[in-house]
C-alpha cells in the first residue's frame, strides 16, 4: 500500500491550485461540478470513444476574462485505455500538473484494486485503504467489516438446499462481466431451474455460482444513504447525511412497471429480471428513521477506524433495505462516492443543503474538505 504520509508528500509540493481529478465515468460529473463550485480547476481521465462527455458536452467554455461561460471539465487527459494511466510517466505528468485524485467505481473497475494500492502514485482524496472492501470474494470484505460494526445484514444463505424463502443470489453477469447477473428464488428446485435457465440464456455462469452471495431478500424500499465523514471537523460533527438516492435498474424497473397479465404475457426469457443499474432518483427518509441511519454511520465510521486506519474521509454510502418493522439492513457499501451522487449535482440535497444552508453535493463538500485541509495545512488527514 502507497503509505498515507507519501500521498501527502506529493499533495504539498503541488503547484496552486491543485486539480481535482477523476476517471472520467460514474460520479464523475458530479466530482467535478463541486469541485468548479468550490473554486478548483478540474481534470477528466477518459477512456478514447467514451470521452465526449467530457471533452465535447460538458467542457468548460471561458469567456475572454476567463470567467466561465459554461461546463465544468476544464482539462481532459484522453487515454486508449484506462490502464495506461498507471504509466510512470503520465502519473509524473499528472503530478506536476497538480492532480488530487478522487476515487469511483470506475477507477477500481478499470483498474485491479492492488494497481490502485501499490502503483497509482498519485494522492487520492478518499479512502484508498478501504476500497478493497467493496470486492466480495475478497476474504476481508464489506461483510466482515459490516459484522464487526454491529450493522445488521440480510441473513446469509450458505446452501443453495437451504434455501427456504425469497433469497437473492448475487453473481456477476456471465458476458457483461461489470454487470449483475443476480436472480431470485425461493427454494432449492426454483434455485436449479433458475440457474439452468439462465446459464444457458447466457447471464450467469457454474463457476459464478458456486460462489455467489446467496442472502435474505429484504422485501421493503432501497435507501442509498449518501454520508459524508470529515476526519477535519470535531469528532460530533464529523458526520453528515447528504442525501439519498436509489437505483434504476434495467430489466426490473421497467418489468414493476407492467400490470400483472401483460407480465405474464412475456416470452419467458423476459420474465427474469436483469439488475442493470442505469440510472438513479432522489429520496428522502421518513424522519423517526434518521437516527437510526445515522447510528449505523457511526458505527461504520468507528469500525473501519479501528480495521483500516485511517478509516474513512469523505463520502461513503451505505446501501439498505428498510423492511416492514422499519428495520434497516445493509447489502453493499461503497467507501467511495457512491453511483447515485449525480442526483445532487448543482442542486445538492435536501439534507446536504439543511445542514450547510446552501447547495451541498456530495462532490462539493469533498471539495470544500479539501480547501480546509489546504487551508489549514492538514492535507495527511484527507488524502492517502
Ligand atoms: N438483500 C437484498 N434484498 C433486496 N434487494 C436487494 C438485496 N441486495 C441487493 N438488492 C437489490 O439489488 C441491487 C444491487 O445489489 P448490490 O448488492 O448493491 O449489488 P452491487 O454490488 O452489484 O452494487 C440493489 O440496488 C437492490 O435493489
Ligand atoms: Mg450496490
Amino acid at each position: 500500500m502507497i503509505p498515507p504520509s507519501e500521498a501527502a508528500s506529493w499533495a504539498r509540493e503541488y503547484p496552486r491550485p491543485v486539480r481535482v481529478a477523476a476517471v472520467a465515468s460514474h460520479s464523475a460529473l458530479d466530482t467535478f461540478d463541486g469541485a468548479v463550485t468550490e473554486g478548483f480547476p478540474t481534470l477528466a481521465l477518459c477512456q478514447e470513444g467514451r470521452d465526449r462527455t467530457y471533452t465535447q458536452y460538458f467542457r468548460t467554455r471561458r469567456g475572454p476574462g476567463g470567467q466561465r461561460i459554461r461546463g465544468c471539465v476544464d482539462d481532459v487527459r484522453v487515454f486508449s485505455q484506462f490502464k495506461d494511466l498507471l504509466q510512470e510517466g503520465t502519473l509524473s505528468e499528472l503530478r506536476s500538473q497538480g492532480a488530487v485524485l478522487v476515487p469511483n467505481r470506475a477507477l477500481t473497475s478499470y483498474l485491479d484494486v492492488t494497481e490502485v494500492e501499490e502503483k497509482l502514485r498519485l494522492p487520492l482524496l478518499g479512502s484508498r485503504g478501504l476500497l478493497r472492501i467493496e470486492e466480495r470474494t475478497e476474504r476481508e470484505n464489506y461483510y466482515t467489516l459490516l459484522a464487526r460494526a454491529g450493522i445488521p445484514t440480510p441473513e446469509e444463505v450458505k446452501d443453495p438446499r437451504q434455501i427456504g424463502s425469497l433469497t437473492l443470489v448475487k453473481l456477476p453477469h456471465a458476458r457483461k462481466r461489470l454487470e449483475r447477473g443476480f436472480f431470485t428464488c425461493a427454494s432449492f428446485e426454483e434455485y436449479q431451474r433458475k440457474s439452468e435457465t439462465l446459464t444457458r440464456m447466457g447471464v450467469t455462469r457454474p463457476e459464478d455460482l458456486a460462489r455467489a452471495r446467496m442472502e435474505r431478500y429484504v422485501l421493503g424500499p432501497v435507501f442509498n444513504l449518501n454520508f459524508f465523514f470529515s476526519p477535519l471537523a470535531p469528532r460530533e460533527e464529523a458526520l453528515e447525511l447528504l442525501g439519498i438516492d436509489e437505483r434504476r435498474e434495467s430489466s426490473l424497473d421497467g418489468l414493476v412497471r407492467l400490470p400483472a397479465e401483460e407480465q405474464l404475457e412475456l416470452p419467458s426469457s423476459d420474465r427474469i429480471p436483469e439488475y442493470t443499474v442505469v440510472g438513479h432518483g432522489s429520496l428522502t427518509l421518513r424522519e423517526s428513521l434518521l437516527e437510526e441511519a445515522f447510528r449505523l454511520g457511526e458505527r461504520f465510521v468507528n469500525a473501519a477506524r479501528e480495521s483500516h486506519p485511517p478509516g474513512v474521509v469523505g463520502p461513503f454510502c451505505l446501501q439498505t433495505c428498510v423492511d416492514k418493522d422499519q428495520n434497516f439492513f445493509v447489502f453493499d457499501v461503497a467507501v467511495r462516492l457512491g453511483g447515485g451522487t449525480n442526483i445532487h449535482m448543482a442542486l445538492g440535497h435536501p439534507y446536504g443543503n439543511t445542514l450547510w444552508r446552501e447547495p451541498m453535493s456530495s462532490a462539493r463538500r469533498l471539495a470544500r474538505e479539501l480547501a480546509r485541509a489546504l487551508e489549514e495545512d492538514r492535507l495527511a488527514s484527507v488524502v492517502t
